[in-house]
């Protein structure tokens, strides 16, 4: 009983400590964005301090509170909803109930979560913001649209999560599958937000170049995604370091997980110091001195990584389905039409902006639509009990490109 006032007067405390904690002065909303910050916050900080006294592991403090219940695939009168397996991997299916003379377009979305939290189809209240998305997408497109519930990490760490979109999106662009539900094989998009973003991406460039497959993507749409991770100390992770919603710190816990157990390994990124001998190679490809636009260098310096500092080597740090920026042009210029959404005011901003000069680069087609008053995540905050605006302008500009461009 003790011990739980405590923790609830600390909670407190930190929450009336991180709510004055200042925002960039021209976001929208910002009392409600400083709300979410704060709870974010005070969660990331309180994990912390679980984890250090051998309570919890990091991400259980955050999977308990964003607690998901499984929602019940619920149709409307535009939109068949249910829920099913591809290759054992459980999809929730979004299927057009008007009759269509011609074959329909289709989404494939990956949620975010970093590898960590999230779903496509459990929600935290009232109802899924993704799901939601999902739903006005196949109503507004008259496509099939495919959430992808792909198992998550620390339980199922590199590469399982990618195995299960790829396997997923191996069964759905088989010709008896799309013929099965009607859809075009012309007219495929894989979209994701965030790491979803980062799954989506690396899905693409290996279904784009490995000859096998003769059904490929039309489009992708990647979403503030997070898109390597070779350095992390490119000039938005310095200014947003503490956030905005997503902080440097809680961006390195999380995805570590992902990789390793291994607290190493968030030590040495945090520091920037964790590639590889032998990885010197990729960083010209991420370089952010060659490719963020000038407006964003600003009065940054770019400094030259220390490679080899960790005793254990992670050689899936190469990887490029780990950090698709990290790719070279040859087969960057098999992507298809690409549609990019970065946020001024997040950490993952310079891994988009990046892309998007590489891409172009390499001779591919880009949209790319820059926030400037956006922050990271805002797709999550589209239904009660956070409701954005922002998240509802990303929404409509999404959808809007999608409708023009599949
Ligand atoms: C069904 O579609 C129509 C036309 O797009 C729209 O006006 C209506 O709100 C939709 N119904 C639902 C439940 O989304
Ligand atoms: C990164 O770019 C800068 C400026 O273009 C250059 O001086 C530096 O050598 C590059 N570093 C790598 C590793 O590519
Ligand atoms: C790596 O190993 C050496 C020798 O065992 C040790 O002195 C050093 O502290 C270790 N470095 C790290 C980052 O763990
Ligand atoms: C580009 O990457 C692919 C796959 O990693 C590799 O096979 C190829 O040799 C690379 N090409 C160049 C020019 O580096």
């Amino acid at each position: 009983m003790g011990y739980k006032t405590l923790c609830f007067g600390l909670t407190c405390i930190l929450f009336a400590y991180f709510i004055y904690v200042p925002i960039p002065e021209n976001i929208d909303e910002p009392w409600k964005v400083r709300i979410v910050d704060a709870v974010i916050k005070t969660t990331s900080l309180t994990a912390m301090l679980f984890e250090n006294i051998g309570l919890m592991g990091y991400e259980k403090l955050f999977s308990t509170l964003v607690k998901l219940d499984y929602t019940q695939p619920i149709s409307d009168e535009n939109v068949t909803v249910m829920d099913t397996t591809f290759t054992d991997i459980p999809v929730r299916l979004y299927l057009p109930k008007r009759k269509s003379e011609r074959q329909r377009p289709a989404v494939i979305f990956i949620h975010g979560g970093a590898f960590v939290l999230g779903s496509c189809s459990k929600c935290i209240l009232w109802q899924a913001p993704l799901d939601l998305l999902n739903r006005l997408t196949a109503n507004k497109l008259d496509a099939v649209v495919v959430g992808v519930d792909y198992r998550l990490a620390p339980q199922y760490q590199f590469p399982t999560p990618y195995e299960d979109v790829i396997s997923v999106v191996k069964f759905f662009l088989e010709d008896k599958t799309l013929a099965e539900y009607g859809v075009d094989p012309t007219r495929i998009c894989i979209s994701g937000d965030s790491s979803g973003g980062t799954l989506a991406a690396g899905v693409v460039q290996q279904i784009q170049n490995d000859p096998e497959f003769k059904n490929k993507f039309k489009a992708q749409a990647l979403i503030y995604p997070g898109l390597q991770l070779v350095d992390i100390s490119m000039p938005s992770h310095q200014e947003y370091e503490h956030g905005p919603v997503l902080s440097r710190n809680m961006a390195i816990e999380l995805g570590c997980l992902y990789l390793t157990n291994d607290k190493a390994l968030s030590q040495a990124i945090r520091k920037n110091q964790h590639m590889p001998h032998g990885s010197g190679h990729l960083f010209k490809l991420v370089n952010w001195s060659t490719f963020l636009p000038e407006k964003y260098r600003k009065q940054h310096v770019y400094t030259e990584p220390v490679l080899g500092r960790l005793n254990t080597s992670f050689s899936i740090l190469l990887d490029n389905r780990l950090s698709p920026l990290a790719t070279n042009d040859s087969q960057l210029q098999n992507l298809p039409l690409t549609y990019v959404v970065t946020c001024q005011h997040d950490i993952l901003r310079d891994d988009g902006l990046i892309y998007v000069s590489r891409l172009r680069n390499a001779g591919v087609k880009v949209s790319h639509d820059h926030i400037e008053d956006g922050v990271h995540g805002a797709l999550s905050f589209m239904t009660l009990p956070v409701y954005l605006q922002l998240g509802i302008r990303i929404k409509d500009k999404y959808i809007n490109w999608l409708e023009e461009n599949l």
